[in-house]
């Protein structure tokens, strides 16, 4: 079988641990969800809002911990991340990761894609089409005028099978039949998340397919690394080996031009707040609302970090490891605090942002970006390491 390298949380509530017998089985705890103050260790939410029946399925949570006490916690709903705490400079567990107490609070926000896996392509699909073999394949229209993350019911908002593996992984897998939301041969993906011992989540994709077909694998957290709840992500500070990046129009469909970042505020090749030249008059910040575009990534091995992110109140730094080409940094720039976050607070403007490890948008239709094809007898293999630090 041809392999595709496609290039291209110390304290804890002892309620939260998971031992080793309980391997398989979701997480039985019941901590109670109470966010952060200065003092106070952030806790995961409990179980209980994640167990109910979906397209006829159980859905279940599971808690994984490594031997620092950092602890990431999931729903097979979605294959969410749904809350990961990492220690801060001063050792108390932060909260980086928003999300919400329930799979009714994931559902109630499907168009923000809060933690999820998304598929069968991230990201968008210009006017909901594509062409492959020479045949036309249309796919739901679910933000005008395009399709974005997989279409109206993206991977996001199906259940998984899930295995927990050890106190650290837990595999996630899902069957996309040929045809489901418009798409070309039946997908077979698993989605593994391990927490390692150097306190990085490390996410890798595999799938197959009996048909020629097209796929983008990303996870859609939402990060503040001053902890969930703790006010805009505007001081957070960004570096990106990314020396050029894929313009959009005002539908944010990539134009097709690979243009460079310098003299530009997309220039993260040096470190920048976030809210340093976000209000910048630029027709690409205009056309974003904000950063929400495809950075092109310098590097290709997933030896070295081709981004970091560093929350300025709790010295929390998350570097980026990932075998894709590109990252959507997408800066939270519709959130509007509809809805309630674990802990309590809204999802306020820019309370949040998302690093998103992909190929570019739209790539089925624009033949000169890395190809999002997918072969019978290929193995799509894609892996992303968020590592998290603080000092
Ligand atoms: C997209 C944004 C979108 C957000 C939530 C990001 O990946 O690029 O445009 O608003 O997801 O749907």
């Amino acid at each position: 079988m041809k392999m595709i390298f496609k290039s291209h949380l110390l304290l804890v509530l002892p309620v939260c641990i998971l031992s080793l017998a309980a391997c398989n089985q979701p997480a039985k705890q019941s901590s109670t969800s109470t966010m952060t103050d200065s003092t106070t260790q952030a806790t995961l939410p409990a179980a209980k809002g994640f167990e109910q029946t979906i397209d006829g399925k159980q859905t279940h949570y599971y808690i994984l911990k490594n031997k620092n006490g950092v602890q990431a916690s999931f729903t097979d709903y979605g294959a969410h991340l749904v809350g990961l705490l990492v220690p801060d400079k001063a050792g108390k567990l932060t909260d980086v990761v928003i999300g919400f107490d329930s799979i009714a609070g994931y559902k109630a926000s499907l168009s923000a894609y809060f933690g999820a896996t998304i598929g069968r392509y991230g990201n968008r699909i210009a006017k909901g089409h594509f062409v492959l073999d020479g045949r036309r394949y249309d796919l739901f229209i679910n933000n005008k005028p395009n399709t974005l993350h997989g279409g109206q019911k993206g991977f996001n908002d199906v259940v998984w099978d899930a295995k927990q593996i050890s106190d650290t992984t837990i595999t996630f897998t899902y069957l996309s039949k040929d045809g489901e939301e418009g798409y070309p041969g039946n997908l077979d993906c698993k989605v593994t998340f391990e927490l390692t011992n150097d306190n990085a989540v490390k996410i890798s994709y595999e799938a197959t397919t009996d048909k020629h077909t097209i796929i983008n694998l990303t996870n859609h957290s939402y990060f503040n690394l001053n902890g969930a709840g703790s006010g805009t992500i505007l001081d957070h500070t960004v570096q990106m080996d990314a020396s050029t990046y894929t313009p959009i129009d005002s539908t944010s469909i990539p134009t097709g031009k690979i243009e460079p970042v310098a003299g530009t505020p997309f220039d993260f090749t040096k470190p920048a707040t976030i809210g340093s030249r976000i209000n910048d008059k630029n027709e690409q910040l205009k056309n974003g609302t904000g950063y929400d575009h495809n950075f092109v990534l310098d590097k290709h091995d997933i030896s070295t970090p081709i981004a970091t992110v560093i929350g300025d109140k709790t010295g929390i730094e998350m570097q980026i490891f990932t075998t894709e080409p590109g990252l959507q940094f997408y800066s939270g720039n519709f959130m509007k605090g509809a809805n309630t976050i674990h802990g309590g607070a809204k999802d306020e403007l820019r309370t949040a942002f998302a690093m998103e490890t992909q190929h570019y948008p739209d790539s089925p239709n624009k033949p000169q970006f890395p190809s999002t094809e997918l072969k019978p007898g290929e193995t799509y293999k894609t892996v992303t390491i968020y590592k998290f630090s603080a000092k």
